[in-house]
């Protein structure tokens, strides 16, 4: 039973599904769906691939901080998706755990992220060694995302479908 006075925020790595799976959710709630990548494009006006490349991964991470305060603020609770780095950054973990929002991670292993992110190529951390990329960034982040979470759901198996309803459960 989803909290109807909190958001719902989902967390995990890029290719877990966050994006789909947070629209589909807030479908079935009717709440708004708001997604940190897409407020910071909007706000600085340029791709996340442009932000990278013009200010780096510290302003990222503080422009994510900047955006998940102000969507976890906002009056109506929603569905909030996270870009996957956003637990990099200790600040951000406290406002993930700040009671805004009820976590969730969406869990899946590095060979599902890979296969899903095979034709990518927006994801600026993923250049170069994509495969050994994601293993890295995954194994580093998983106890950051086990610290932030309220909640976990392996989404290896599952259809969007029944993230939702894994997660609505
Ligand atoms: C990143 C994930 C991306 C995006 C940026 C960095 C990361 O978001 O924020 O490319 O560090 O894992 P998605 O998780 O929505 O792909």
């Amino acid at each position: 039973m989803i909290d109807p006075d909190r958001h719902v925020v989902l967390v995990g790595m890029m290719g877990a599904g966050k994006s789909t799976v947070g629209r589909a959710l807030a479908d079935r709630l009717g709440r708004d769906y708001a997604d940190t990548d897409e407020l910071i494009e909007i706000g600085a006006r340029c791709s996340v691939r442009e932000f990278f490349r013009e200010h780096g991964e510290t302003e990222f991470r503080n422009a994510e901080g900047v955006v998940l305060d102000a969507a976890l603020r906002t009056f109506a609770p929603g569905v909030i998706g996270c870009g996957g780095g956003i637990v990099v950054s200790e600040g951000n973990r406290a406002l993930l755990r700040n009671g805004r929002g009820v976590v969730v991670w969406l869990r899946a292993r590095p060979d599902t992220l890979a296969e899903r992110l095979r034709d990518v190529t927006d994801r600026p951390l993923l250049d170069g060694d994509p495969v050994g990329n994601l293993g890295r960034l995954a194994a580093t982040r998983e106890a950051w995302y086990a610290e932030v979470a309220d909640a976990a759901v392996d989404v290896d198996d599952l259809d969007v479908d029944e993230v939702v309803e894994a997660i609505l459960s």
